[in-house]
């Protein structure tokens, strides 16, 4: 027997589906859930009857948070190397082995409770979705083994044995790309959606990454790119020319970068017309956190790019949980509005996850819902570091 629960007295809704654009904001609103999925959307006053009700007197609700972006499988920290780079210390990615031999040493129950830990973090923080990345492993089985672990808490894994080549490979990257592509993409594959390369000078050139992303791709997995982070380069056209579902950080873009994501422009069926087939994902907690020029959002945005926010949680050059910082550095430093930002934290990470299930409030979407302690979406950058999520809605279920 279903049981069907009515969110009812919505002072704003944002849908990102029809209805005020850009959020498709609807007010004095109603949203009903049965089977863990919105079954309607519309006017309070013409709500239908429901088994329960949550009224949330006035509040905003938006869909949850879809951070399509993170690297949870980890142990250890790297606070002093923060302390260092807020000295003055460049962050060159040099600690990512740091974090891969405190990883290897961790036990599987060890990853799993960081892992868990981080999840529940960010999904009090209104974060419904979240990507996984392996990537601090960097052998057959502890990139195995970070994918397994990732795949108890997400559908959506990544595989990242091209993170850095490991320091017992340091002289010879071309046998690393071999073993990634080898048996270790054999290995990660079964638990594991998508393949991401980290192509960037002191990681991987051009070459290796499409050569890696290429063998991915062969046996089914997505492809993503961490692309132009440390500087200008070759990932984002590469990205394009494989048909991302997505190219991440774009820190340093040039305009060939710009018009290869335009170029990727397709009609969609859907109400919000054009968008990228490679979207571009900003991760602006890790400028904020190693000191760098944020991305040109307004750049990217003005040529028809769609642009994702995530977090890119991780222990070195982004250590937060938070979607809604995101959105307050988007705003406040990336030329992004309010209500770009907010759609790119929601719809633009669905987007960048191929998912049209979620990052939505429509009927037939998964019942992800956020209820924030506050009359706007506005307030989520109006009002940084302050507590807003009142209440997580996920899969239907109040968390
Ligand atoms: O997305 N750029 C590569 N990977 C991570 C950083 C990893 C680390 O510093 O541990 C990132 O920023
Ligand atoms: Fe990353």
């Amino acid at each position: 027997m279903s049981d069907s629960l009515l969110v009812d007295t919505i002072g704003e809704l944002v849908t990102n589906g029809p209805g005020t654009r850009p959020l498709g904001i609807l007010r004095d609103a109603a949203v009903l859930i049965e089977e863990g999925r919105v079954a309607w959307v519309g006017s309070s006053a013409t709500a239908p009857a429901a088994d329960r009700r949550l009224d949330v007197g006035g509040a905003a609700v938006l869909p949850g948070f879809v951070d399509s972006h993170a690297h949870l499988v980890f142990a250890g920290d790297r606070a002093d190397e923060f302390a260092a780079r807020m000295a003055g210390q460049p962050y060159t990615g040099g600690g990512i082995r740091t974090t891969v031999r405190a990883t290897r040493a961790a036990t599987d129950d060890e990853l799993r409770a960081t892992v868990r830990r981080l999840r529940g973090e960010a999904l009090r923080q209104g974060t419904t979705t979240m990507e996984i990345k392996s990537g601090y492993g960097l052998t057959v089985a502890d990139e195995a083994r970070s994918l397994r672990i990732a795949a108890e808490f997400t559908e959506d894994t990544t595989y990242l044995g091209a993170h850095v080549v490991p320091a017992e490979y340091a002289d010879r990257p071309d046998d690393y790309v071999g073993l990634v592509c080898g048996p270790m993409l054999a290995a990660a594959a079964p638990h594991a959606k998508w393949i991401d390369v980290f192509c960037e000078r002191g990681a991987f050139d051009v070459d290796h990454a499409r050569a890696i992303l290429a063998c991915g791709q062969a046996v089914g997995l997505g492809v993503r790119v961490h692309a132009n982070q440390l500087g200008p380069g070759p990932g984002v056209q590469l990205g394009v020319e494989l048909g991302a579902a997505s190219v991440d950080h774009c820190t340093y873009l040039s305009d060939g970068d710009v018009d290869a994501l335009a170029s990727s422009l397709v009609d969609s069926m859907c109400h919000e017309g054009p968008h990228s087939t490679t979207v571009a994902t900003l991760l602006p907690g890790a400028e904020f956190s190693t000191r760098s020029p944020y991305p040109h959002a307004r750049r990217l945005l003005d040529a028809g790019v769609t642009v994702a926010l995530a977090t890119d949680c991780n222990p070195g050059s982004s250590y937060t949980s938070s979607m809604a910082f995101c959105v307050a550095l988007a705003v406040r430093e990336m030329g992004m509005t309010p209500a770009e930002a907010v759609w790119a934290a929601t719809a633009g990470g669905a987007r960048a996850l191929r998912r049209d299930d979620i990052g939505v409030l429509t009927p037939g979407a998964r019942a992800d819902l956020v209820v924030l302690d506050a009359p706007s979406y506005l307030h989520l950058a109006y009002r940084p570091g302050v507590p807003l999520i009142r209440q997580v809605i996920r899969n239907g279920v109040p968390q």
